[in-house]
């Protein structure tokens, strides 16, 4: 199959990556999450970088990096995300990513609006503030990582603020995504959702 896109969008800690990951593997389709890109380039600026001049020279070996990971790296990132030369340097390298032969899913923000208006399918996947806050304090005391619950909460809405305000390429909801919202779903539920919704579409 050439060029099936899935897109899967939504803001922070919103079960994106976990659901992508899930879908990707049952239909056997690459994976690409976007989001990486944006934190290759934070932590560049965060390294002493020119956040043009990263996202120009960014290179996929930089994306396989455990460090970009981090709370820190996750603020630069949106930070770096509302340059519009940032964007338009990592345009290229998302859509060729998209038509590859065999299928592939993307996870970001706007990659059902901008990157792959004509995806297949689109998904936009979301939670409340306070239940994406609980999963990412999880998993960030997994790692050792020990933010108060109240700082992560106030970093997703941060985070959410920046994303959905800024002027290019604005976190929302493609018109014709379906929205899945997490809050009160398992993960067997959400992933059994956009299963059904891709299934249908193929
Ligand atoms: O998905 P994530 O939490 O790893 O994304 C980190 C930041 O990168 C996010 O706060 C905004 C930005 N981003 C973006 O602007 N567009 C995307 N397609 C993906 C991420």
């Amino acid at each position: 199959m050439t060029g099936f896109t899935i897109t899967i969008d939504g803001p922070a800690a919103a079960g994106k990556g976990t659901l992508s990951k899930a879908v990707a593997a049952h239909f056997g389709f690459a994976h690409l999450d976007t989001g990486l890109l944006y934190r290759a380039v934070g932590a560049k600026v965060i390294a002493g970088q020119d956040a043009v001049e990263a996202a120009q020279s960014l290179d996929p070996s930089d994306l396989d990096d455990d460090s970009l990971r981090t709370p820190d790296v996750a603020q630069a990132a949106s930070k770096v995300a509302v340059i519009p030369e940032v964007r338009a340097a990592l345009v290229e390298f998302q859509r060729s990513f998209a038509a590859r032969a065999g299928g592939a899913v993307l996870d970001g923000r706007d990659c059902g609006t901008v990157i792959c208006p004509d995806a297949a399918v689109k998904l936009f996947v979301t939670a409340s503030a306070e239940v994406r806050a609980k999963r990412r304090f999880a998993e960030l005391s997994g790692k050792g990582i020990e933010d108060s619950f109240e700082t992560v909460l106030a970093d997703v809405k941060a985070r959410d603020a920046r994303d959905m305000e800024r002027a290019t390429a604005p976190l929302v909801a493609a018109q014709d995504a379906l929205t899945i919202d997490t809050s009160d779903l398992t993960i067997e539920d959400a992933i059994a959702a956009a299963v059904a919704a891709i299934e249908a579409a193929r």
